[in-house]
């Protein structure tokens, strides 16, 4: 018999993206996110996984808007940085020295130099034990397929290219 953690190790490398929210002061908070997924083409929607006692998932009950954002091989140590701490205590965007540039449609900002972002609002959320789904519909993506991305590896220990 394996736990669950022991099957998300065997199962890497997994997804991985930034998740950029704010506040009602427009104060960014960039949190690290493995489970994601697409949910639907015809409206383009994503599903993001949130622990129940993550500062992002209490922005997003406020301010229903976020942006996720694939990660550069170049911001791979300061994107694990920020599945290590909360936004809660640490401002993660001038303490990890994060560039973002502003979205088009939605509050939250986006990583500047991510390869893919998207732009997404948040329709409904479902909790589902320790963590909460939240289903979004995407607004607006901006891409760059010259660029490459990192995965979580090693379980959610490392981040890396792997093609
Ligand atoms: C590689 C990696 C993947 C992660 N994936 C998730 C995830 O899918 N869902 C989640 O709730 N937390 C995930 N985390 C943990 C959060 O990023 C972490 O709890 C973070 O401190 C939450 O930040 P916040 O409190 O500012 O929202 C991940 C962490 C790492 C390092």
């Amino acid at each position: 018999m394996m736990t669950i953690s022991q099957a998300q190790v065997m199962s890497s490398p997994n997804p991985f993206a930034l998740v950029v929210s704010c506040d009602q002061n427009k104060k960014s908070n960039i949190m690290a996110l493995s489970w994601w997924t697409y949910i639907s083409n015809k409206p383009a929607s994503l599903g993001i996984c949130l622990s129940n006692a993550c500062y992002t998932g209490q922005l997003l009950k406020e301010n229903k808007e976020f942006s996720l954002c694939l990660v550069p091989p170049s911001l791979a140590d300061v994107a694990l940085q920020c599945g290590k701490v909360s936004g809660r205590t640490v401002d993660k965007e001038s303490e990890f020295l994060i560039e973002l540039s502003k979205a088009k449609k939605i509050s939250p900002s986006i990583i500047k130099d991510s390869p893919l972002a998207f732009e997404c609002t948040v329709n409904t959320s479902i909790i589902v034990g320790d963590h909460t789904i939240y289903i979004a519909k995407v607004v607006c993506i901006h891409g760059d397929s010259s660029k490459s991305h990192v995965y979580a590896v090693d379980g959610y220990s490392n981040l890396k290219v792997t093609q």
